[in-house]
């Protein structure tokens, strides 16, 4: 059967290796979202991958409003994710703005947009981290990071409930530590044991297997600390 899925922070990292697994799927159309159409473009060659610029810290629905996709999507990936890593007492307010545009607002925004177009049984997987798990071991200078984590877990709750009567399924799934440049920055020289290829073939997995299964689940996906 046909599907369609959303990628949303495509252009590097864990994104572009879902883009790459969802792509060597025949019967799949991925569009893969980001605000670096071009490296998207550049990287992305196979017929069934759509790329387009959006930056969700800006007007996320006029955006989506002008590229227009086609549904049903079967599957949104909340990916996009802004990491700010400082002491607590050296955060701006635009450090704060920013980390909760791109990491709760973008994302919720980007969701209501789309909601015209999911179709009815699709499942929206965000991608939150461990940092954002409650409990979990938390690292000085991700306070505005792990935080708007924590808020979008909490949407993935919200949403659960609120479309609890329809067959739309949300999850939150916590990252651990992943080798992306994301994470190279906030932890020069740490090794992660997990590969963004490797992450993105659970990930895809859980959204394309586990809809019928989890619903408002915040999901811990993490063999290591961070
Ligand atoms: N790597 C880890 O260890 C780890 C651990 C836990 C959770 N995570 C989460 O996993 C997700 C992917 O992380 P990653 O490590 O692959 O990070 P990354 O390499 O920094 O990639 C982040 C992606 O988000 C996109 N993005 C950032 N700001 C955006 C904006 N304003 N609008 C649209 N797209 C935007 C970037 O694309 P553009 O710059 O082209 O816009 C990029 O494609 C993030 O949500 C991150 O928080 C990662």
């Amino acid at each position: 059967m046909n599907k369609s899925v959303v990628i949303l922070g495509a252009s590097q990292g864990i994104g572009a290796a879902l883009v790459d697994h969802f792509a060597q799927m025949a019967d799949t159309t991925v569009i893969a979202l980001s605000r670096n159409l071009d490296k998207m473009s550049g990287r992305f060659l196979q017929k069934n991958v759509r790329c387009y610029r959006l930056d969700i810290a800006g007007e996320v629905q006029n955006q989506l409003a002008q590229i227009n996709l086609e549904g049903p999507i079967d599957i949104l990936i909340n990916n996009a994710g802004l990491l700010i890593n400082k002491p607590f007492e050296q955060l701006s307010h635009q450090d704060l703005t920013e980390s909760y545009q791109v990491n709760v607002i973008g994302i919720m925004e980007a969701t209501q947009a789309l909601l015209p177009q999911l179709a009815t049984d699709a499942h929206i997987v965000n991608i939150s981290s461990m940092g954002g798990f409650q409990g979990s071991l938390k690292f000085a200078g991700l306070a505005a990071y792990s935080t708007s984590k924590a808020a979008l877990c909490a949407f993935t709750e919200l949403f659960a409930e609120e479309y609890k009567a329809t067959s739309l399924r949300m999850n939150c799934l916590c990252l651990g530590a992943v080798q992306t440049e994301m994470l190279s920055a906030a932890f020069p020289g740490y090794i992660a044991p997990t590969s963004p290829a490797e992450m993105a073939q659970f990930i895809a997995n859980f959204a394309l297997h586990n809809g019928a299964f989890f619903n408002g689940k915040i999901i811990p996906v993490s063999s290591s600390n961070p």
